[in-house]
């Protein structure tokens, strides 16, 4: 295996001498380089200003002056690549983020898992059904999830449909926050239908009165309106998985030094590929941007600081998001050795929970007419559970956990369960959408926000 190689010899392809883990077998490299080729000269998808001021408060969170709420689906589709869809997405993390601001009296960072998150890792190459075995879905960026040999195969034209369909998604949100959508003296504008009949929905509105009312208090103080109030910034972010799609969004500004991966804010690098020495640490090494890094239960503190030395070498703040998912069983004896290890080590990161993916469980569904079916599901009660000791794991550490990372959907589905409706794994195929992963459903993900809000203020 390669050693870690002085930062002089990184290049934007330097990556591909590496093995790269979790590669689409790609079957035409010439139709693959054109739409590298046209990928490369299409405008960027984000500034590099706008991940400057990303960074700057991604710092100010690892000192415990912010607090980082990144959520969003699991795996977008172009199909869903809707205005309700996506409007209904920004409502909800717009609802956490008061939630949590109120509970936590800091301001909250809103990073969409959106815009860009269309691959995925898999755990196995090939998916066999009745003797037939084909490539296993990667995402929408790489190939199709009907099971059938032209859909399976994957397409290098994706990847431009994903830059197309990335860049449909954030021109409708920077124009939904632009044109007042998300003004704080109007938090009903971002009420979902289904609010209504939501057990929560009296703490909830309850809350957004006080806001109202200390909102009018400020302005009657200044004797004029609040406009700051009138809007406020989301980001967006993605598993940065196919590297050639990385590159060929990875750039050069004018008047600044460095290279900037402009296909979105904050790319993360999965549970699967964060290894030293390979292709994916190699590339983010090199950009400017955060980085994300998943890591879990095969982590060890070694490989962790490995990793950090890896991408901060210079041990610079706003830097670094590190996103744990150990699941609610073994956050306890997992956590701890890499928070001390870090901590010793002097490394500087922002310390955020993912208490989705090491809580996944596949159940099967006992009554009715989907008796039998295997589901993927999560509960709540497990989610949960992890985000708590998080916060006890790092308070007693003497670290701070700066964030949360969550996989929701605005909409009313039904993929995890428990909550305040006590969804039953009877009641998940009643609206499970889901390709890869469960989400929390809206009223789920608001409960969610109201638990760790209730910790945060501790
Ligand atoms: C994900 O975030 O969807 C994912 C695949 O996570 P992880 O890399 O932590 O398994
Ligand atoms: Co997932």
């Amino acid at each position: 295996m390669t050693a870690a190689h002085p930062s002089t010899d990184w290049t934007v392809s330097s990556w591909q001498r590496l093995p790269a883990r979790q590669q689409p077998e790609w079957p035409e490299a010439a139709e693959l380089q054109a739409a590298l080729a046209e990928l490369s000269s299409l405008p960027p998808l984000v500034t590099s200003w706008e991940v400057e001021s990303l960074r700057g408060q991604l710092a100010e969170a690892e000192d415990g002056r912010r607090f980082l709420l990144q959520g969003g689906d699991c795996a977008e589709t172009f199909d869903e690549c809707r205005s309700d869809a996506i409007a209904s997405k920004l409502k909800i993390l717009l609802q956490m983020s008061l939630v949590l601001t109120h509970g936590g009296g800091r301001p909250v960072i809103r990073v969409g898992r959106f815009a860009g998150q269309y691959a995925k890792p898999r755990s196995e190459g090939q998916e066999t059904r009745g003797g037939t075995s084909l490539p296993s879905y990667r995402g929408d960026m790489v190939n199709g999830l009907a099971f059938t040999a032209p859909e399976r195969t994957p397409r290098p034209r994706r990847l431009v449909e994903a830059h197309a369909h990335s860049a449909i998604t954030l021109n409708f949100i920077r124009s939904l926050v632009d044109g007042g959508f998300a003004d704080l003296h109007h938090p009903e504008y971002w009420d979902l239908g289904f609010v209504q009949h939501s057990p929560l929905r009296d703490e909830y509105q309850r809350m957004t009165r006080e806001i109202g009312q200390s909102l009018r208090f400020m302005e009657t103080l200044a004797g004029s309106p609040v406009h700051e109030m009138r809007r406020v910034d989301f980001f967006a972010s993605h598993e940065g998985l196919v590297l050639p799609y990385e590159q060929a969004q990875t750039r050069q500004v004018p008047h600044k030094t460095g290279w900037w991966n402009l296909s979105t804010h904050l790319p993360w690098i999965g549970y699967r590929t964060a290894v030293p020495g390979e292709a994916h640490v190699e590339f983010f090494r090199g950009i400017r941007n955060p980085v994300g890094v998943k890591v879990g239960p095969e982590t060890g503190p070694d490989t962790l600081l490995q990793v950090l030395a890896a991408l901060n070498p210079a041990n610079e703040p706003g830097k670094i998001v590190l996103i744990h998912r150990f699941g609610a069983h073994r956050i306890a004896k997992g956590l701890p050795p890499l928070v001390q290890a870090v901590a010793k080590a002097g490394r500087r990161a922002l310390w955020t929970c993912d208490p989705m993916h090491g809580n996944t469980d596949l159940v099967r569904i006992g009554t009715g007419p989907h008796a039998g079916t295997q589901v993927k599901t999560r509960k709540f009660d497990h989610i949960l559970a992890e985000v708590e000791q998080a916060f006890e794991i790092h308070r007693a550490a003497g670290s701070w956990l700066g964030g949360v990372h969550f996989e929701l959907t605005g909409e009313d589905v039904t993929e995890c369960t428990g909550g305040a409706r006590g969804l039953s794994d009877e009641g998940l195929m009643a609206a499970y959408r889901s390709r890869v992963d469960p989400r929390l459903n809206y009223e789920q993900a608001l409960e969610m926000a109201m638990r760790v809000a209730r910790r945060l203020g501790d």
